[in-house]
């Protein structure tokens, strides 16, 4: 039904009105008890449990919503009952910023991507605080970034800020230092600035909340160098980092159906969706080939079937987050992803935790004959 009325509706609106008014009337329909009850009924129905235990949490199911859906916090309830195992709310700033100018936001239908330069507008870190300070049943992990006005030598200051104000209820933090949108950022990946910015933020979390402080996670850009990539899985290593996303959206314009004259109009900014998959899982593999399994991968960029879903598993991602498919398939794509990647568990006789980074070149064989059938 979106896909044969909705998301036509909202194609004709320019993209940012479309998720306004999408995101608003989810927002307003879920605030219905008897709605929010029927939809969660229908997303979880002919889905078998898919709990997945990682970062210290219980996720019901692998499928994320990746950073930047909801940046305010505000609509994460709705989103959560739609099928998702968690949301990811943010990029927060330390305070409110309105982002950049408008258009920011752009459709490639013939690619399946979009491109932003939204430039983290978003509430800032007290109001989104106040939020996910209230009673929840969605697991909600906080993505922080970096306030625009300040400069690069009060960077952390700045993330510390968040981190002190969002620990005590964030189930899980990312330091997003990959965004392509704001000025410098994408600097901070250089281990020798990340590593003192990932220990202030993680001390910053412990005193938030001493008893179990949140895991801490850094989401990195699709962009990096084979080296650069690995010296972050080493200092991941190295200081016992809880996770890394891989990866936010690319500048890379490469191989794209899209015109060249419509892609210079559209200007600057990241690239999501489908372009970005073969990407994403190379930082994914080499990430797994250094960090096996002792830091937790989150896989992001371009996953929309559920064999996109199954090859990140197998690569070595925990958990998936999807967000330009979600644009363009709509509120039945958490719930046929989860159920496909329980069909593909269920075929090839193995468990969530075994599949995890079982590779690329799978074989079923090789499963079932390593174990009893009645295991199954
Ligand atoms: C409109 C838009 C806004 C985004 N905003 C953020 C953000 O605020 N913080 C962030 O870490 N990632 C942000 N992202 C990146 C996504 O979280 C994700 O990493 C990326 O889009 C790749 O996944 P996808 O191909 O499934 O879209 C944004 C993506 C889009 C399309």
């Amino acid at each position: 039904m979106y896909r044969r009325f909705i998301k036509p509706l909202l194609f004709l609106m320019p993209a940012e009105r479309a998720h306004r008014i999408a995101f608003g009337l989810l927002r307003a329909l879920m605030a219905l008890p008897f709605v929010a009850a029927l939809v969660r009924r229908w997303a979880s129905r002919g889905v078998p449990p898919l709990t997945t235990r990682a970062l210290g949490l219980e996720f019901p199911n692998p499928i994320l919503l990746a950073a930047g859906f909801d940046k305010n916090a505000e609509g994460f309830e709705a989103l959560g009952a739609l099928g998702f195992g968690g949301v990811e709310v943010g990029t927060v700033t330390a305070e409110g910023q309105p982002g950049n100018p408008l258009p920011r936001l752009f459709r490639l239908p013939a690619d399946r991507a979009l491109v932003n330069r939204m430039g983290f507008n978003n509430d800032g870190v007290e109001r989104v605080a106040e939020r996910l300070a209230r009673p929840r049943r969605t697991l909600v992990g906080v993505n922080l970034g970096k306030t625009r006005k300040v400069d690069d030598e009060h960077a952390i200051e700045d993330y510390v800020k968040s981190a002190l104000r969002v620990g005590p209820y964030a189930d899980y933090v990312v330091v997003n230092v990959s965004s392509p949108n704001t000025p410098g950022l994408r600097g901070l990946q250089a281990t020798e600035r990340l590593r003192p910015l990932l220990l202030a933020v993680r001390e910053a979390l412990t005193q938030a909340r001493p008893e179990r402080p949140p895991a801490l996670l850094v989401k990195i850009a699709p962009d990096l160098g084979e080296d650069a990539i690995l010296a972050i899985g080493d200092m991941a290593l190295e200081i016992g980092l809880d996770g890394i996303i891989a990866t936010n959206t690319t500048t890379s314009r490469e191989e794209l159906r899209t015109d060249a004259r419509s892609l210079e109009a559209i200007g600057a900014g990241g690239l999501s969706g489908a372009p970005l998959k073969a990407k994403s899982l190379t930082v994914l593999e080499l990430l797994r080939a250094r960090v096996h399994d002792r830091v937790v991968l989150i896989a992001a960029g371009g996953i929309e079937t559920e064999d996109d879903v199954w090859d990140r598993i197998r690569a070595g991602a925990t958990l998936v987050q999807v967000y330009t498919s979600f644009v363009y398939e709509g509120p039945g794509l958490p719930r046929k992803l989860a159920k496909g990647l329980a069909d593909r568990l269920s075929a090839y006789c193995t468990t969530l935790e075994e599949a995890v980074g079982s590779g690329r070149s799978f074989d079923p064989r090789s499963v079932r004959s390593s174990r009893p059938p009645s295991a199954a």
